[in-house]
């Protein structure tokens, strides 16, 4: 599960009994730091702008990432003071910020300048064999995908993913910051927040759905595909 391996110092470090009831201790706590971006803010443009690839990353993507380490280091204290009620309020912000932090970690590999080899959808042979197989064409794919994009109601992610035993793709649709945790691979998704392009697009949705298709990092969805859960969330792992 994505939030056991999300979590995996923290549990670590409980159960070993190292919890000696101070916030000294709880705050020595693996903390989770905002990823770099693998291109420049304005790498994206015209399909999304350098204010929106800016604000989205230093300030949303940084918001969950800080809440995150705080909720953790709560939850930490709570529990070396012996306190379940403590521990359990800070649940739902784990849950709430942990998503938004492996959602948007996982977004940003998800795409890649227009103009880069990585774009072409034949950076990915195996997957868009796969998923013409699925649903008899890459284009009949894409209109499922941006069917099911703009059918979100209110703030969600779609996802096109690995299915967990079958092997087999579909597309899921999220709401809020949940994450893909039930042993589904994500192998691409997009961010249907309306941070995510209101500024440029204001409320154009659809606009932004077309436009992204020309920047999906295709070579990212490959490597996917190709492989496992632990591949697709490595870069998540918190530092020590
Ligand atoms: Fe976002």
């Amino acid at each position: 599960m994505l939030f056991e391996s999300l979590l995996e110092p923290f549990l670590a470090f409980a159960q070993l009994g190292n919890l000696p009831g101070n916030t000294a201790n709880a705050s020595a706590l693996a903390t989770y730091v905002l990823p770099e971006l693998p291109y420049a803010y304005d790498a994206l443009e015209p399909s999304i702008s350098k204010q929106i690839m800016e604000l989205h990353h230093t300030k949303h993507h940084q918001a969950y990432v800080t809440n995150l380490n705080k909720a953790l280091e709560a939850s930490a204290v709570a529990l070396s003071q012996g306190s379940i009620a403590d521990f359990a309020a800070q649940l739902s912000a784990i849950r709430f910020n942990g998503g938004g932090h492996i959602n948007h970690a996982l977004f940003w590999q998800n795409l890649s300048p227009a103009s880069s080899p990585e774009a072409s959808p034949d950076a990915a042979p195996s997957l868009q064999a796969a998923i013409a197989s699925a649903w008899g064409s890459f284009d009949e794919f894409r209109s499922a995908f941006t069917a099911e994009l703009l059918g979100i109601q209110g703030s969600g992610w779609g996802w096109l993913v690995k299915e967990k035993g079958t092997g087999s793709l579909r597309i899921v649709t999220l709401a809020n910051q949940e994450a893909v945790v039930v042993g589904d691979t994500p192998i691409l998704g997009v961010d249907m927040w309306e941070h995510a392009y209101y500024l440029q697009y204001l409320n154009g949705k659809a606009a932004y759905v077309e436009n992204i298709w020309n920047i999906v990092n295709w070579k990212t969805s490959e490597e996917r595909f190709l492989g496992g859960r632990d591949d697709a969330f490595a870069s998540l792992r918190a530092t020590m």
